[in-house]
């Protein structure tokens, strides 16, 4: 058994992220300024920002491996400097109190907005599906703190690598259990009315992840991070998109600076591939909209 810290453990993502992981047997610890009832973790309150408490309770669990969510997950939610600043403190106070208690893995969660899709100064993508080779343009301050913190990452691969590897991903609009349900998204809207209006899914291509999924993905990294190049990102995304229909059709429809990238998309494909993850970890998605959405009136 491994200690682990999920920072954010009690947020949207984090929930599932410490279920997965306590019932794959790792001893979980989230530290968060939340709170949830029947997390399966001993939760500890504390301010991330604060580098010295940071170090206080890395100091007190000395976990081997640290998850980090904490943040500002909403773009917009800030104004540009602030999102920002709080982001990237955030990573800095977890990579030196993870650093200094020993840990021995780190991973991070970017985002898939670094792509720098919904750009006002307009955006095409230069192939589809996304990969992890594809250019970053991040046009706001929260996907600017997340590339940010992918070279922070790689500075610290150079700095530390021989006693530490490290890992980003970027998980898709992630969806909670609860949200299958008919329970908001993170967007304030439900998941049926996401399907109904494909403006509202269309800004990020109809990307989506369970959050389930994204925590197995947390635990093959966990599991194979000593045999991935150290300081790998992953893309972590459903295989399909959370769209009615084709998804070169929604595309044509509502991207149209993407339609002729989208010609490469089959059927019901999604826009972001993870590919990489596969290979490398042996991960792949197994939670469809199609499968998962109970609408409004059916039962589970
Ligand atoms: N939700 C998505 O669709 C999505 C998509 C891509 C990336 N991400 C990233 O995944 C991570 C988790 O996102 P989420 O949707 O679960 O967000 P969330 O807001 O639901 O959870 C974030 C958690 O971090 C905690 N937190 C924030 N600042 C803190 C601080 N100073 N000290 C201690 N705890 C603090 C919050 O209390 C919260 O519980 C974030 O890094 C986010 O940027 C989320």
């Amino acid at each position: 058994m491994s200690r682990v810290v999920v920072t954010g453990g009690a947020g949207r993502l984090g929930r599932s992220v410490v279920a997965v992981l306590a019932a794959a047997g790792h001893e979980v610890t989230s530290f968060d300024q939340g709170h949830v009832d029947g997390l399966p973790a001993t939760q500890v309150s504390v301010d991330l920002i604060d580098p010295q408490a940071t170090a206080d309770a890395f100091a007190a669990v000395r976990p081997d491996s640290v998850v980090h969510l904490a943040a500002i997950a909403v773009p917009g939610a800030l104004p540009d400097p602030e999102m920002f600043r709080v982001n990237t403190q955030l990573v800095w106070s977890v990579l030196e109190a993870a650093l200094a208690a020993g840990a021995e893995k780190l991973l991070l969660a970017s985002s898939p907005t670094v792509m720098g899709y919904g750009s006002p100064g307009g955006w095409e993508p230069k192939y589809l599906p996304l990969d992890e080779e594809h250019p970053t343009a991040p046009w706001n301050g929260y996907g600017t703190s997340k590339v940010a913190m992918e070279q922070i990452v790689q500075m610290a691969v150079r700095q530390h690598g021989s006693r530490m590897r490290f890992g980003t991903f970027r998980p898709c609009f992630v969806i909670s259990p609860e949200e299958w349900l008919g329970g908001p998204t993170q967007q304030g809207h439900t998941l049926e009315e996401r399907l109904a209006d494909p403006s509202l899914a269309a800004v990020s291509l109809f990307n989506y992840i369970d959050a389930r999924d994204a925590g197995e993905f947390v635990d093959a990294w966990l599991a194979r991070a000593n045999d991935v190049p150290n300081g790998s990102t992953f893309f972590v995304s459903a295989p399909d998109a959370l769209y009615d229909g084709e998804t070169a059709d929604g595309i044509r429809e509502h991207v149209p600076a993407a339609a002729r990238a989208a010609e490469r998309l089959t059927g019901t494909q999604a826009a972001f591939s993870s590919a990489r993850a596969e290979a490398l970890l042996g991960w792949r998605a197994s939670r469809l909209w199609r499968d998962c959405l109970v609408r409004a009136g059916e039962s589970s």
